[in-house]
């Protein structure tokens, strides 16, 4: 597998590793796809809203511990707002690509800093809990990267359909039985849902099966 030289430095001498104590906002996200977990911890100005700080632990692979690294280094200095724009797309511009079976490290070191920043804004009355809906749900389908490709399985048009009524979520994939990914992406899908207390049952169609 194929690296570029700034994963390759980022992982072996990584920044902002570590625990932050007494931190203002922490968030930890897994990725179903691999098992592994990220944790990240915040220091923001209560006045400028400057992330003055950022520490993280990585119980991933080397992509992803590259990626936590840079990305800590974007957010610092700048504030929550700013910080939020950062994507897994530019951590991957940033750290110079990652072959497309690894974007999906990169998306959860990402991810881990967003839940840092909502969790902050949160606890600190500057959003509200979002409401449970078919938004939320499409929000954690983008999370979910086809392997072969390394895009999300949202932007691929994989996903032709999302209905969300009274716990029931149906969702209608384009892919086909011959494709050797399907049975994990709905496996990741399930386990990326699972987590919401308003889903009580989860159905995933395809054009040429019955649903799972
Ligand atoms: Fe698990 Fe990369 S394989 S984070």
């Amino acid at each position: 597998m194929q690296y570029s030289q700034i994963v390759l430095d980022h992982f072996m001498h990584p920044h902002n590793v570590g625990k932050l104590e007494n931190p203002d906002a922490e968030a930890t996200e897994g990725s179903p796809a691999c098992g592994d977990q990220v944790t990240m911890f915040l220091k923001v100005n209560p006045e400028t809203k400057v992330i003055e700080d950022i520490k993280f632990l990585s119980y991933g692979c080397a992509s992803n511990i590259a990626t936590a690294s840079i990305i800590t280094d974007l957010a610092k200095g700048k504030t929550l707002d700013e910080a939020k724009k950062i994507t897994w797309q530019q951590a991957m511009e940033e750290l110079g690509g990652l072959p497309p079976v690894k974007v999906h490290c990169a998306v959860l070191a990402v991810d881990t800093l967003q839940s840092a920043i909502s969790n902050y804004e949160i606890a600190h009355g500057l959003k509200e809990v979002p409401n449970f809906g078919k938004d939320t749900i499409i929000e954690e389908l983008r999370k979910i990267i086809y392997p072969k490709v390394g895009e999300d399985i949202v932007t691929l048009k994989m996903v032709k359909y999302v209905g969300f009524n009274d716990g029931e979520v149906i969702i209608d994939l384009n892919l086909m039985n011959f494709d050797q990914w399907r049975d994990n992406i709905a496996e990741e899908i399930r386990e990326h849902l699972k987590k919401y207390a308003e889903i009580k049952n989860i159905q995933i169609n395809f054009p040429d099966s019955q649903a799972t």
